[in-house]
């Protein structure tokens, strides 16, 4: 594995299948009384953040913990950048303390990768722009390997707001990596512009057309609508998105009861997914979730203690 992990492409399909192999170990710790293990013990993680984030930044921290790390976490709105220092003056400031890994969230596409040319430590993309979170790609495929077994073949429906999505460009490459048939639904105007190339390129299918998909999915995963990435209208109205493009009741029930349901979250209920499709016995969304931690501890332990591993 490289020294980063700016993007899903850093990564080789040897690579996936050894983090998913230590994940399964460290889904193993979560269901412990006592979640620490020594692997990081002495080293030092940052998060640092300049975008909201509930999920992916504690769930660094927590598999930073339980690794034995030194987790610290610094906002954008708490540090100095809000009193106009620029990130690179800010990174190479935390850098200058003596940190082992970087894990970030800029909302600038290439911050990560701008940033891992500036400092030592090892770079992790927590989400960069509208580019990519390649964590989150592993932990959805992770998290559908467990549901469907080896996803070679299977056929993978990623629906919403397409144009606005790391989550959907991360999970592009690692799920055609992994063998999966993948179908991206999107309204023309959240479909991103270059697609047809893309995925004439990348091996993946494109539609206008969700209830024609939807039968034929193995799994499904609902993008959040990313209002706040809007400059403009890009739908009529909520009520016409949700009927369009929206797993709605009706279309719940046209999936059979063992497609797993994903959403990386935050859900916007009502709009992309209907709570009946959230809370649904199929739905693998608090698995995402839980996941999470044990890839990120994964990724920590591959990069970190690297040469043990
Ligand atoms: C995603 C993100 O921030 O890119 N969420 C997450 O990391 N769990 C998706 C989103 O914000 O819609």
């Amino acid at each position: 594995m490289e020294r980063h992990l700016l993007s899903i492409d850093d990564l080789s399909v040897d690579d996936i299948t050894t983090l998913f192999a230590t994940a399964a170990e460290m889904h193993d710790v979560q269901r412990r009384e006592v979640k620490k293990l020594p692997a990081l013990r002495g080293r030092t993680v940052i998060n640092l953040f300049f975008e909201d984030s509930t999920r992916t930044r504690s769930s660094f921290e927590i598999a930073g913990k339980w690794l034995s790390a030194d987790t610290i976490n610094i906002t954008g709105k708490g540090s100095s950048t809000s009193k106009g220092e620029s990130l690179r003056d800010t990174v190479l400031t935390i850098a200058s303390m003596g940190v082992d890994a970087l894990v970030m969230r800029h909302h600038a596409s290439g911050a990560a990768h701008q940033v891992a040319q500036w400092i030592d430590a090892a770079v992790i993309n927590a989400g960069d722009g509208t580019h990519e979170h390649p964590t989150q790609a592993l932990l959805d495929a992770y998290t559908l390997t467990r549901r469907l077994g080896s996803l070679e073949g299977r056929h993978v429906v990623i629906v919403g707001d397409l144009t606005h999505s790391r989550v959907f460009r991360s999970n592009i490459g690692c799920l055609t990596r992994l063998g999966a048939r993948v179908t991206v639904v999107a309204p023309p105007t959240l479909m991103p512009s270059g697609v047809a190339a893309w995925s004439a390129a990348d091996g993946f299918a494109t539609s206008y057309d969700l209830d024609e998909v939807l039968p034929t999915a193995d799994a499904v995963m609902m993008l959040r609508v990313q209002r706040e990435r809007m400059s403009g209208g890009f739908f009529p109205s909520p009520r016409e998105y949700a009927v369009g493009y929206g797993l709605t009741r009706d279309r719940l029930a046209t999936l059979g009861p063992d497609v797993p349901i994903c959403h990386p979250g935050p859900m916007n209920r009502g709009l992309e997914i209907a709570a009946d499709a959230a809370d649904a016995a199929q739905s693998a969304i608090l698995e995402q979730v839980s996941a999470g931690v044990a890839i990120r501890m994964s990724v920590l332990y591959h990069l970190l203690a690297g040469e043990a591993s």
